[in-house]
């Protein structure tokens, strides 16, 4: 797995919508650029990640102090499995670390083998289920990563 040219992670400016919205299209999801409009407000960050100008994927966490929620992390079709949805989590855990948080937290479908795989290699466990939590009645698994374990992965890998 290797991150193909240079890329960078920025925070997510409301112009940035149309190229996101560009992303969704071409990802079945229950995400809109309605739901991220609503983001742009306290106690939320985004940011997207970058090749030059283009964006290549976003992120989008919820601040409840102590935890934050990890609503959305998202890759455009055409760039995934290239490890930028890892450097991205990666980059919000670093985040995480500076505000003080304790823990991260996110809901994801059952069925998402890829985020589930994307999660747990980044030092997050499965801790519960929401029965029928979706629209269509999918249940959600509870996943979360507590941050000291995840800077002890993250030594491991620098030490190895
Ligand atoms: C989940 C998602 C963000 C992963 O993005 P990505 O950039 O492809 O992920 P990475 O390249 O960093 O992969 C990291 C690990 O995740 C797992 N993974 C990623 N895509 C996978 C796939 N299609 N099948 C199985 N495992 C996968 C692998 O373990 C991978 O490590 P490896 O490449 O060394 O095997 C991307 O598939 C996506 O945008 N999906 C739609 C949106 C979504 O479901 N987001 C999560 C909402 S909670």
């Amino acid at each position: 797995m290797s991150v193909k040219n240079s890329f960078n992670i920025r925070n997510t400016t409301i112009h940035d919508i149309p190229e996101i919205q560009a992303i969704l299209d071409r990802i079945s999801s229950d995400w809109s650029s309605s739901i991220l409009k609503d983001c742009f407000q306290d106690h939320y960050f985004q940011w997207v990640i970058c090749r030059g100008e283009v964006i290549l994927g976003f992120a989008v966490v919820k601040n409840n102090l102590d935890l934050w929620e990890i609503m959305q992390i998202m890759i455009d079709q055409n760039e995934q499995r290239q490890g930028l949805a890892t450097q991205l989590l990666q980059f919000v855990i670093t985040q995480a670390k500076k505000w003080g948080t304790t823990k991260l937290q996110l809901e994801v479908r059952q069925s998402n083998t890829p985020a589930i795989r994307l999660y747990q290699k980044n030092g997050f466990q499965k801790v519960g289920l929401r029965k029928k939590y979706y629209a269509d009645h999918e249940d959600a698994v509870l996943m979360d990563c507590n941050i000291t374990l995840a800077s002890g992965i993250s030594n491991l890998l620098i030490r190895f």
